[in-house]
């Protein structure tokens, strides 16, 4: 096709992203996430890649030898993002970390997808973590697949595991298949959707096409027993549960369910299926001036994630960009809204295909990565020169403040400045206290301060302590109220701080002095998240 015209653009871009499909999977660890990605990754034929995640593991390491592997990292963008194609489609699976103490990278990875797939172990259910990442996407609204795993052990009740979905996270289900029998019984799952037995014995994908059922076939094809029960139970849960809406899927408020074994790779065609038809290519996206169509022919993205170089002698950083509209070439200059700055693309990473040989464009619903000194960070917009800011990139409370303890007070200001590409990175959270005391570092889980510690070391040679603070509570401070905001900060100068990007924040010492602080200034709102820009 001819791209040169506008018009042309317009055309290949709209259609591009309509071939796209970028996910995440969310799951509490050892439900199956890294099995499932790596089957995944088999059927889309990304076959070299799939080592790779095994090999990461990160989750089961020790503190000291997760240190060690991110330092002999370098920048391993392999896992960061895995596409794969097939039977046309695109695939983007965007990775996010197994370990709890970096959800917040989670967090942001989830505002860079289009769906997510929600991997439930059968014999737990809804756990802890999978709650926590389920609330994200609520608050996104980005749609979910649920994929119950571990159905060749012996798990729950299907339909108590179905209700406990719908109770505990207020979201309808609606089954796209049913399994054949459970555990050692496990003979295939029955699709809802598109009458056919999947058999666990045949190669996945490969089915037995059926009229529903009722058909004769599943005399021969199913034990008796199991038949009668599986006729029993399809028959209570299309009559029990809703069918497959689309608009409620879309919304976010409905999730069809499929039913495998990961590690048998069983199911995993049947939800790969489920993906390309039912998630969702890029949708338009909400800034702050206007909603963006991935249709259009102007490029526009917002950067999600940052991740550094470990090599010490290499600053670089990489900075993923999620494309929203239009086409990203190689060589292009774009607008860094937040700056105004041109920012130089001329080496962006492509992670197109098996071997991520460099592609020469990117489109909407894929994820690039742009080598940078430094200059672009998490929530960065980036344009071919329309001023506008995607919303959206989050950042949370931390759950844990700490002081710097710096024991040679002439690295100050290198600590400083590590401090500064820290937390553009989202490695740290940094707030600077109104009253000039030395700033005062947040994480949202503790990990992320060994981190810390371990790369001031070794990348900015500044040795570091950290002590706790007297604080225990932040929360972001807004108002339309302007003489409020001023009066609150006369008066709580000494508790109130500056974070990355000059927004105002307050410190508390307990939660009851944040409970008195927030009925005592009602025209005030306190908040425990915060959209960048
Ligand atoms: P995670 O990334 O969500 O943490 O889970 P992961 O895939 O690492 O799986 C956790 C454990 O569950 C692994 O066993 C894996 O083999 C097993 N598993 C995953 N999917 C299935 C499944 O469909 N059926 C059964 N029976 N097991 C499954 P492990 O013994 O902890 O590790 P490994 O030694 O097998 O790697």
């Amino acid at each position: 096709m001819d791209q040169d015209t506008p018009e042309a653009f317009t055309t290949a871009a709209a259609h591009e992203a309509s071939r796209r499909r970028s996910f995440a999977i969310i799951a509490h660890p050892d439900a199956g996430k890294t099995t499932l990605t790596e089957k995944l990754l088999l059927k889309g034929g990304a076959i070299q890649l799939a080592g790779q995640v095994r090999a990461k593991g990160n989750r089961r390491a020790t503190r000291s030898d997760w240190m060690s592997i991110e330092q002999d990292r370098g920048i391993s963008v392999a896992t960061s993002v895995m596409t794969f194609e097939r039977d046309g489609l695109i695939f983007n699976l965007l990775d996010t970390p197994g370990h709890e103490d970096f959800s917040e990278d989670t967090y942001r990875t989830l505002t860079a997808v289009d769906a997510a797939v929600m991997v439930l172990d059968a014999a737990k259910g809804i756990e802890a973590q999978t709650l926590k990442l389920f609330e994200v996407c609520r608050l996104r609204d980005i749609p979910i697949i649920t994929f119950i795993n571990k159905m060749d052990r012996e798990g729950r009740d299907p339909l108590e595991l179905l209700d406990e979905i719908e109770k505990t996270l207020a979201l309808d289900v609606s089954p796209a298949a049913w399994p054949v029998g459970q555990g050692r019984d496990l003979l295939g799952v029955y699709d809802l959707l598109d009458p056919a037995l999947r058999m666990l014995d045949t190669a996945d994908g490969s089915h037995i096409p059926l009229s529903g059922l009722e058909d004769p076939q599943l005399e021969t094809l199913v034990p008796e027993g199991l038949l009668a029960e599986l006729r029993d139970q399809a028959g209570l849960v299309t009559g029990g549960y809703p069918e497959f809406d689309r608009e409620a899927f879309l919304q976010g408020t409905l999730t069809p369910v499929f039913f495998g074994s990961a590690l048998r790779d069983f199911g995993v065609g049947h939800l790969l299926d489920g993906l390309a038809r039912l998630a969702p290519p890029p949708r338009p996206r909400a800034a702050d001036a206007r909603m963006v169509a991935p249709g259009e022919a102007k490029l526009t993205g917002f950067v999600f994630k940052v991740q550094a170089n470990m090599d010490p002698q290499h600053r670089d950083r990489v900075a993923f960009l999620r494309v929203c509209s239009g086409r990203l070439q190689k060589g292009a200059r774009l607008l860094q809204v937040r700056t105004g700055k041109q920012v130089p693309v001329n080496a962006p990473l492509f992670f197109f295909a098996k071997d991520r040989q460099v592609a020469e464009e990117a489109w909407p619903g894929d994820v690039v990565g742009i080598a940078n000194h430094g200059i672009l960070r998490i929530g960065d917009t980036l344009t071919e020169g329309e001023p506008i800011n995607f919303r959206g990139v989050p950042s949370f409370a931390p759950e844990h403040l700490r002081r710097v303890r710096l024991d040679d007070p002439m690295l100050a200001k290198k600590l400083n400045k590590a401090l500064e590409q820290l937390a553009d990175e989202g490695v740290v959270q940094i707030f600077r206290p109104l009253d000039g005391s030395p700033p005062v570092i947040g994480v949202v889980g503790l990990l992320q301060i060994d981190v810390l510690q371990s790369r001031l070391k070794v990348e900015y040679g500044v040795p570091a302590g950290f002590e706790h603070t007297q604080w225990e509570y932040l929360r972001w401070v807004t108002s339309e109220d302007r003489d409020a905001i001023a009066r609150f900060s006369q008066f709580n100068r000494s508790e109130l701080a500056e974070d990355h990007d000059g927004a105002l924040v307050a410190l508390f010492a307990s939660d009851w002095r944040r409970k008195r602080a927030e009925e005592e200034w009602k025209m005030l709102s306190f908040h425990a998240l915060r959209e960048q820009h």
